[in-house]
């Protein structure tokens, strides 16, 4: 048997974490044959909680799992990572500004970067699910230099799996026959949900999304706007945030990242942008993406008309914002 993974899971006392760890630990993610360590942080007054999410993790009484490590201390968690689900973030409270929030989560990914930094194996791959997800992802690569930016994603699989689910339920199509949807930029209302590359299998015969569906305004309206609130849908009727279905996408991503795309088709993933389609080099953008031997490589030469130039620009400047506020707040 392989030697075993060792994957942190921060924010693991949490709703997202409770459903993420067990299809991690079942090897949903990186395979059936691979042991595992589990490194489980939360802060120090979530202890009890985690306990109790230790146990029933003993209690699965799962082959793969080999150790397992509930703390509140980053130099613990992070020590020779292979992986890193980075689900942990100050939620916004009631009379919260925005630029507070930023603020609580630029201290909280400085010292996760730094203890990264000092710790992690180079060769992590870190995917941050806990918002502002792109930002957060920026300022834990900001600290921790010596990993390779490559090796720092934020989650955006959530909107792509949204978007497949609502344009398979529009044809009465199973969802795997959706594929290639494209999420643009920032996870947040402004990203842009792209279904002009999509494609689509309908009665055994593979067409692009837009001639599948045949409903322009539906395409350009209500499907973007479905997509772009569907967390804020799912708070209103749960009174809590997207849990099975976010640790469901981080899954998703991480398996993505070490097993690799197939058969031509590509994933939607935050990553830090090399420029690509006119973006900003160094902004956290979500794009098209393959992967092969755990190397990311953005989809290029896909054609962008007015409509979506616009919608992908305004994400991005909601991005470069964003971040320009997050690294005012970090004093180095
Ligand atoms: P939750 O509130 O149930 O759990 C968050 C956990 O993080 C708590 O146990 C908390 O104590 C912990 N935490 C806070 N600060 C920490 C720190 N410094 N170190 C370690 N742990 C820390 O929240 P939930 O529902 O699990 O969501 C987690 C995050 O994921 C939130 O920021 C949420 O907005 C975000 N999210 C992102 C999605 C995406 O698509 N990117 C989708 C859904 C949620």
């Amino acid at each position: 048997m392989a030697e075993p993974l060792r994957v942190v899971v921060t924010g693991a006392a949490g709703q997202i974490a409770y459903s993420l760890l067990f299809s991690v630990a079942k090897g949903d993610v990186f395979g059936k044959d691979q042991p595992l360590e589990l490194l489980l942080l939360d802060i120090t007054p979530m202890m009890e909680v985690l306990n109790g999410v230790v146990m029933e993790l003993m209690d699965c009484a799962i082959p793969l799992v080999k150790n397992l490590v509930a703390t509140d201390d980053p130099n613990v968690a992070f020590k020779d990572v292979d992986a890193a689900f980075m689900v942990g973030a100050m939620p916004r409270k009631e009379g919260m500004e925005r630029k507070d929030l930023l603020k609580a989560n630029v201290k909280i990914f400085k010292a996760q970067g730094q203890a990264m930094e000092k710790l992690a194996k180079k060769s992590v791959k870190v995917v941050v699910v806990g918002n502002p997800a792109n930002t957060n992802a920026c300022i834990l690569s900001k600290y921790a230099p010596s990993i390779p930016k490559e090796n720092f994603s934020c989650m955006t699989r959530l909107d792509q799996n949204r978007a497949q689910a609502q344009i398979a339920a529009k044809l009465n199509v199973s969802t795997e026959k959706v594929s290639n949807i494209i999420i643009w930029g920032n996870h947040s209302s402004t990203q842009f949900p792209d279904v002009a590359h999509a494609k689509a299998e309908v009665q055994g015969k593979v067409v692009t999304v837009p001639e599948a569906v045949q409903d322009d305004n539906f395409l350009k309206n209500e499907f973007i706007k479905t997509v772009q609130q569907r967390g804020a849908a799912v708070i209103k009727a749960r009174k809590l945030s997207s849990a099975m279905s976010a640790a469901k996408a981080a899954c998703d991503h991480m398996r993505d990242w070490f097993i690799g795309t197939k058969g031509g088709n590509w994933v939607s993933m935050g990553v830090i942008s090399d420029g690509s389609y006119g973006i900003k080099e160094g902004l956290m953008y979500s794009f098209p993406v393959t992967i092969e031997n755990k190397k990311i490589t953005i989809v290029q030469g896909l054609s962008i008309n007015e409509f979506a130039r616009e919608k992908m620009d305004a994400t991005a400047k909601e991005l470069e914002q964003e971040l320009s506020d997050a690294l005012a707040e970090c004093v180095d």
